[in-house]
């Protein structure tokens, strides 16, 4: 990011004590930060720390009363390489959406020349508002790019989605934003996490998938334009977005019936789902008693969701396999590449310690369709997402 030029908007939410560590990060990596604040902000963040770590004076009101001068709004946007607003707030996301401008961080994003993008952060029921996902659309409509919020405690004590995305990863995404200009306006269908089969009412066979690969690719996605349809099988794991929507599924037969449903309008399908290969032959109405010393449960086939979806490719519509494997990795990859007649398939292998199932990192090998293979290294999910995408980019 070195000499990129940062001006980030701060608006009253809690999160925006936050920000003091977001500038430090972006500092770190060579940026130039200015900094223009809502007067509501000033609750959460003191300005003086904000000036303090961006080393340049912030800008609040449209006229400094001490010195008599005015903050210039289109200087300030014609100055910055990329705007970012965070934490951005239900009430400035509605006036970025109207056109409302009664203040001089406003006004500057509709004086800007350069991309903005925005960190919502907010009480969970104000995220799902249907009022505030109006508003979200109308600004990914205008350009605007959406770091979606993330999950867990919230200011008010509860629980869910709503806190802006850590300075770290906010960073990641700047980086991101500066040096790729990808926005892609296609659709995506995402298949992810487990799938359970049901033994009786209250057991299943299922596998240690978390769905994390799954969900970091919708939320890169997302971030690049993508409409996604995102099917995940029982994880805990949550996405809220404009773009986004979200089925949720329990078996490979209810995957099936949600793919069949939703592939034809898609151009792109990535199935990182684990799903479960069998189920059994009929599911008990009542918990099953243990009697004897041992028990045989007998298996039956579940439809293959992947080569389904294959199969059923029309023209100019792109298929994206997984393979987890024990060993061998390269040799399964490849015959599920052929047999399944996909387009390209991300080999990862329980052989990398550390990576696949339940981890947040993951190095993968694309093995694409012409013989030709890309190796990435060990990295977060977040990043093996972006270079998924990328790659995906590149080649369709
Ligand atoms: N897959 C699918 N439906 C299934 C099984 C697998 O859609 N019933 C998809 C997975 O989402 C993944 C790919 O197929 O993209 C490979 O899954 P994997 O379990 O590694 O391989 P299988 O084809 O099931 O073969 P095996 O279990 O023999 O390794």
């Amino acid at each position: 990011m070195t000499g990129k030029r940062i001006l980030l908007g701060i608006t009253g939410g809690i999160a925006a004590y936050k920000i003091a560590y977001l500038i430090r990060i972006l500092k770190s990596k060579g940026a130039d930060v200015k900094c223009v604040m809502t007067p509501a902000s000033s609750d959460f963040i003191s300005p003086l720390v904000v000036s303090t770590l961006s080393e340049n004076p912030v800008a609040i009101e449209f006229w400094n009363k001490g010195s008599g001068e005015w903050n210039n709004h289109v200087e300030l946007a014609l100055w910055a390489d990329l705007f970012l607003i965070a934490p951005a707030t239900a009430n400035t996301i509605s006036k970025m959406a109207s056109g409302a401008c009664d203040n001089l961080l406003l006004a500057t994003y509709f004086s800007l020349k350069c991309k903005t993008i925005i960190a919502p952060a907010m009480d969970l029921d104000m995220y799902q508002h249907p009022t505030l996902l109006r508003n979200l659309h109308q600004l990914i409509a205008d350009g605007v790019q959406v770091i979606p919020a993330t999950s867990g405690k919230l200011a008010s004590g509860l629980e869910g989605q709503g806190r802006m995305e850590e300075p770290e990863r906010i960073a990641d995404y700047l980086n991101e934003a500066i040096y790729s200009n990808i926005i892609s306006e296609r659709k995506l269908l995402i298949t992810a996490g487990p799938t359970y089969e049901k033994i009786d009412p209250v057991r299943y066979i299922g596998n240690f998938s978390s769905g994390k690969m799954g969900f970091e690719l919708a939320e890169k996605a997302l971030l690049m334009g993508y409409q996604v349809t995102l099917i995940s099988g029982p994880v805990n794991l949550e996405l809220v977005h404009p773009l986004l929507k979200r089925i949720d599924v329990l078996s490979a037969r209810d995957l099936m019936d949600c793919v069949e449903e939703n592939w034809s309008s898609q151009d792109v399908g990535i199935f990182a789902a684990a799903v479960a290969d069998y189920r059994p032959i009929e599911m008990a109405s009542q918990k099953i008693k243990k009697k004897s010393a041992d028990f045989e449960l007998k298996l039956i086939r579940n439809p293959d969701v992947l080569e389904w979806a294959a199969k059923n490719k029309k023209k100019g519509q792109y298929v994206m396999g997984f393979a987890l494997e024990t060993n061998n990795s390269s040799e399964y990859a490849l015959s599920k590449l052929n047999d399944k007649n996909l387009d390209a398939i991300v080999m990862n292998s329980m052989e990398n310690e550390g990576t696949t199932f339940q981890s947040d990192w993951n190095k993968i090998t694309i093995l694409n369709r012409d013989g030709t293979s890309e190796y990435f290294d060990k990295k977060p999910k977040s990043q093996v997402a972006l270079d998924i995408l990328n790659f995906i980019e590149k080649v369709c």
